[in-house]
């Protein structure tokens, strides 16, 4: 018997499922509620006959992929995707989303952009009325990381937050690193006022490689419940 936490995340994963199709090349998120789906998708490979390609947004995802049996390409190789689904860290109304807390998002954004449509999976403690409570992930390469993040802090400043703490995420003792390589700084904004207008600022600062505000990305959140209810958000 699963936690309500898991049969959430697991509802909302295995509804995503039934969306995907043989013949279709489909983008697959990281994160414990992504894993739920490539766990879905693999039983599915194995035991219906589903016969699809699957382009993982992590290193980690890869390997879980691989290993439930699901044809693993690369993007490249892929070229466009059909659909890509993937958790999130928060969602509004709007559907704009807060990823990256496993700090994947460059990745994620790369390809959910390269994709016809993305279906996004959550349980329901994800739905927010303003984003920011969770931290703001950014990806920065690591040459200049002090002043990146001297420049990221000025110029929250002048942006409609209320929080501007900006903390490198680390692992351990050590700086946490990307599959790209790269840094994350962790901005802690508490509420963001106009994610459009942030998004812009921080990707405009050199040094930052992309932040973890999907806009206009998303087109259907599916959010589980811990008593196996499922909603669908478009
Ligand atoms: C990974 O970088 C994130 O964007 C994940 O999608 C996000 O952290 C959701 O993870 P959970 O499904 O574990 O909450």
């Amino acid at each position: 018997e699963l936690a309500p936490i898991d049969k959430a995340k697991f509802v909302a994963a295995k509804q995503a499922s039934e969306f995907v199709e043989s013949g279709m090349k489909v983008g697959l998120g990281t994160g414990s509620t992504a894993e739920w789906l490539v766990q879905c998708l693999g039983e599915m490979v194995r035991e219906e006959g589903l016969k699809f390609k699957g382009v993982p947004t992590s290193k980690r995802t890869a390997l879980l992929a691989k290993k439930v049996g699901i044809d693993v390409i690369t993007l490249d190789e892929a070229k466009w995707l059909d659909l890509t689904i993937d958790g999130t860290d928060e969602f509004d109304a709007d559907l704009t989303l807060i990823k990256g807390g496993g700090g994947a998002h460059l990745r994620e954004k790369i390809v959910a952009t390269a994709s016809d449509r993305m279906i996004v999976i959550a349980d329901a403690t994800k739905k927010v009325d303003t984003l920011g409570a969770f931290p703001l992930p950014v990806e920065v390469i690591p040459f200049g990381l002090p002043v990146t993040q001297g420049l990221i802090g000025e110029m929250l400043t002048s942006m409609d937050v209320l929080g501007r703490d900006v903390v490198q995420r680390m692992q351990g003792d050590q700086p946490y690193v990307t599959d790209e390589g790269n840094f994350i700084l962790d901005l802690h904004l508490k509420r963001i006022g106009n994610p459009r207008q942030l998004s812009l600022m921080i990707n405009q600062i050199p040094g930052v490689v992309e932040n973890g505000l999907f806009i206009d990305v998303c087109d259907v959140v599916i959010v589980g419940y811990g008593d196996g209810r499922v909603a669908t958000r478009d």
